[in-house]
């Protein structure tokens, strides 16, 4: 087996270490030392797309805001199912990740960010949240669940606050989709306080194998 290696790192404005690593054919992303996600491992994150875009069927040109990119397994997997008149816009923290997407990333999901649906803002989902709404769709993916992992800043996402704006940002019935490697209570708890009505999915991380990772479906009524 070939050694990892470091092929990109960028410091995010909180200090926090995102590098992307190699090893053979796979790929790794770390924050701070810490694993956010690699590309052996996929299911869930293929899932949380697949069964958004499902809830999504009595809508024809679903707008849909997917943030983050990550190795673009979500948004190939909403791309796969969503309609050809359907826009979605994917949001990214780092420059540096949408350039490992169009880099020695892009194999990975079929470079997603080809397709002409997509449209990629290099910004914090939280400032897209509020500019471009409403959205029929918000699909999550920017930490490791509903606490703050990649950036602090992430934290007011998860807080009622954040989830209020979330919800304006939606249509009526539109849906708050959110991908987390643990479950969490007090989180689902907040998201029905502030009027979702919410799903929770286990789903395995590969197909029928691996670890269960939550999913949580937040409609709004
Ligand atoms: C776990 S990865 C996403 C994985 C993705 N679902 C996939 O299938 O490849 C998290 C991504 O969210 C990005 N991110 C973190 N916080 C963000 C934020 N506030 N706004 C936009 N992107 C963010 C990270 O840089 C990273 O690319």
């Amino acid at each position: 087996m070939k050694a990892l290696v470091q092929i990109g790192t960028v410091i995010a404005n909180d200090g926090a270490k995102v590098v992307l690593f190699q090893r053979d054919e796979d790929f790794q992303i770390r924050v701070d030392g810490l694993e956010l996600m690699n590309s052996r491992t996929h299911g869930s994150e293929e899932d949380l797309a697949t069964l958004s875009v499902e809830r999504l069927k009595n809508r024809t040109n679903p707008a849909v805001l997917i943030g983050g990119l990550g190795m673009g397994y979500t948004l190939r997997a909403a791309l796969d199912v969503l309609p050809t008149e359907a826009k979605v816009v994917v949001a990214e923290f780092f420059e540096a990740v949408v350039e490992w997407n169009r880099g020695p990333l892009g194999p990975l999901a079929g470079r997603p960010l080809d397709d002409s649906r997509v449209v990629v803002r290099v910004e914090d989902v939280r400032e897209l949240v509020r500019k471009d709404r409403p959205y029929d769709a918000i699909i999550l993916d920017v930490d490791n669940g509903p606490s703050a992992f990649t950036v602090k800043s992430n934290q007011h996402l998860y807080s009622e606050h954040g989830l209020k704006m979330l919800f304006a940002s939606l249509d009526p019935g539109g849906l708050l989709a959110l991908w987390s490697s643990y479950p969490d209570p007090w989180f689902e708890r907040r998201v029905s306080k502030v009027g979702f009505e919410l799903e929770t999915k286990r789903v395995r991380a590969r197909g029928k194998k691996g670890p269960k990772h939550t999913l949580f479906f937040a409609t709004k009524p």
